[in-house]
C-alpha cells in the first residue's frame, strides 16, 4: 500500500514529534514562508523512513521528488566531492528541488543510522491546492 499512487494518507503523530517536525520547518528560511495550514497539513502528512550507515539519502544533479525532516540520527551534505557540514536532528532539507523545482543541490548522506520524516512532490502540491481551494470556497 505504501506505493499506491496518488495523495498519502495522514499519518498519526504524538506531539513531541509534531512540535520536532514544525520547529525544523519553521527553522528552514525557505518552507517557513509557508502558510500555518500548510504547515499541519505537511506535518500531518509526513511519514518515516529509515536509512542505514552510508545510505545516500539524496544525490546531487538528480531530480528531487521528497522534503524531508532529520528526526534521529545524523547526516552530512556534500557538493562536488567537498564536505559542506552536517546536520543534526530538527533539520528539514531537500526543500530546494521541492519548492524550485531544480536538480538537487548537494548529495545527503547518513553518517549513522538515521531516521527521516519525508514529504513526497504529490503530496505537497495537493496540499498546497487544497488549502486554497478551501479558503477559495468561504468567499
Ligand atoms: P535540495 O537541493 O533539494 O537537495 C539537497 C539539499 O541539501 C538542499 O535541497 C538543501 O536542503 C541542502 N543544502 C544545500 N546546500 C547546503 C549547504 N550549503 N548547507 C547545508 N545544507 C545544504
Amino acid at each position: 500500500a505504501h506505493h499506491l499512487s496518488g495523495e498519502r494518507a495522514r499519518v498519526r503523530k504524538d506531539s513531541s514529534t509534531r512540535r520536532l517536525i514544525n520547529e525544523a520547518l519553521m527553522n528552514n528560511d525557505f518552507l517557513k514562508k509557508l502558510e500555518q495550514q500548510h504547515m499541519r497539513e505537511m506535518v500531518d502528512c509526513m511519514y518515516e523512513r529509515v536509512y542505514a550507515q552510508q545510505q545516500l539519502v539524496i544525490q546531487e544533479g538528480q531530480p528531487g521528488n521528497y522534503l524531508y525532516v532529520l528526526a534521529e540520527g545524523l547526516l552530512e551534505v556534500i557538493q562536488n566531492g567537498k564536505l559542506l557540514g552536517q546536520m543534526r536532528a530538527g533539520t528539514a532539507f531537500g526543500e530546494l528541488a521541492i519548492l524550485y523545482n531544480c536538480k538537487r543541490t548537494a548529495t545527503v548522506k547518513a553518517v549513522a543510522e538515521s531516521h527521516i520524516w519525508a514529504l513526497d512532490r504529490q503530496t505537497f502540491q495537493k496540499i498546497m491546492m487544497r488549502s486554497t481551494q478551501a479558503r477559495n470556497e468561504e468567499y
